[in-house]
């Protein structure tokens, strides 16, 4: 009697954490024509300021052109300490009365940036946003399933040693995060087997943190030695990030792996840079804009634009129909 409630309780436990340990799913269709526009910005939530409200009315316009379907955040979404509880008026101050323009007025789907961590973090994860604007959607990590492109969404914070070294420079809230090295292994086994089912014709991996970035901030080594193997064994067609406060495409010497970096929805113009190989920098900006990704079930394209809407950087990818499942 004993022995079989421990038993039923053990197996209930394991079905919770199977359950518990996989990344929750958004179905997102393109439209009928097969594409999709996405527009990209991190690294934004000051209440207008920096060139947050420019790059805002910018992507408003260029989203009624390019017909926008959702928005991805790259995280960092409120400075500098993300949102306080989850009735900060900071949501409204830096989200809802920032991204006004109709065309933006679409599924956000946004990750955590390390700034996100020093507030309430699960205010930001927290439906009861969702009601305040029904725009806002943020998790750890997820994926959005849009049938020709997956996108996952991935939480890079946790990674970096440097938040856990220094706890004297800042606070970080770890809940739902320790113990640390159980939510790395388990995230990185789930991104693993989420890309190795995924049947979608393009595969896309959103984090804030840079993995290779001529920036600031640089590569982010713990990335390049745990996240990089996963998204090249699983041919990852491209890493999204923002956290170095720029516009930035580099590729890869031996992988089609391509890097973009949309970090550009605020404060920027920092002027301090890493070394990239130029033969893999195809293109670095140092101020505000955004990103644009229209993608259908051959074609990919990228665009970036700065705050009066110039065109700055185009480059496009294309799959042959025959390696379509
Ligand atoms: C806003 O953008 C303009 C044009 O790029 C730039 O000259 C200016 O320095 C920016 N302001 C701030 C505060 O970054």
């Amino acid at each position: 009697m004993f022995l079989s409630l421990e038993l039923i309780t053990a197996t209930l436990l394991c079905l919770a954490i199977a359950v518990a340990a996989e990344l929750p799913l958004f179905q997102h269709p393109p439209k009928p024509d097969g594409s999709l526009s996405v527009l990209v910005v991190g690294d934004w939530g000051r209440k207008g300021t920096h060139n947050q409200s420019e790059v805002a009315l910018q992507m408003g316009i260029t989203g009624e052109k390019l017909e926008t379907d959702f928005i991805i955040s790259t995280g960092d979404n409120f400075y500098d300490d993300g949102l306080i509880g989850i009735d900060d008026i900071q949501f409204d101050e830096s989200f809802t009365n920032i991204y006004t323009a109709p065309s933006l007025q679409k599924q956000w789907y946004a990750v955590l940036g390390n700034h996100d961590y020093r507030g309430d973090v699960l205010a930001q994860l927290n439906p009861v946003l969702n009601k305040r604007d029904s725009r806002w959607l943020c998790h750890r990590s997820f994926i959005v399933d849009a049938e020709i492109v997956q996108f996952f969404f991935v939480d890079t914070t946790p990674f970096s040693d440097k938040y856990f070294d220094t706890p004297e420079e800042h606070t970080y809230d770890w809940r739902g995060v320790l113990p640390r090295e159980n939510y790395l292994s388990n995230l990185l086994k789930d991104l693993d087997s989420a890309l190795k089912e995924s049947s979608a014709k393009w595969k896309i991996v959103v984090g804030h943190h840079t993995i290779r970035s001529g920036g600031s901030h640089g590569n982010t080594v713990e990335l390049v030695a745990r996240l990089l193997p996963i998204l090249e064994a699983n041919s990852v067609d491209f890493y999204i990030n923002g956290h170095d406060h720029c516009l930035e495409h580099i590729s890869s010497h031996d992988s089609p792996l391509q890097f973009f970096t949309s970090g550009g929805g605020s404060k920027a113009w920092k002027r301090e840079f890493h070394w990239v190989n130029p033969k893999d920098m195809h293109f670095y900006y140092d101020g505000q804009g955004f990103m644009n990704l229209h993608i259908t079930s051959t074609d990919a394209e990228f665009k970036f634009y700065d705050i009066t809407g110039n065109l700055l950087h185009k480059w496009s990818a294309s799959k042959p129909l025959y390696s379509a499942i």
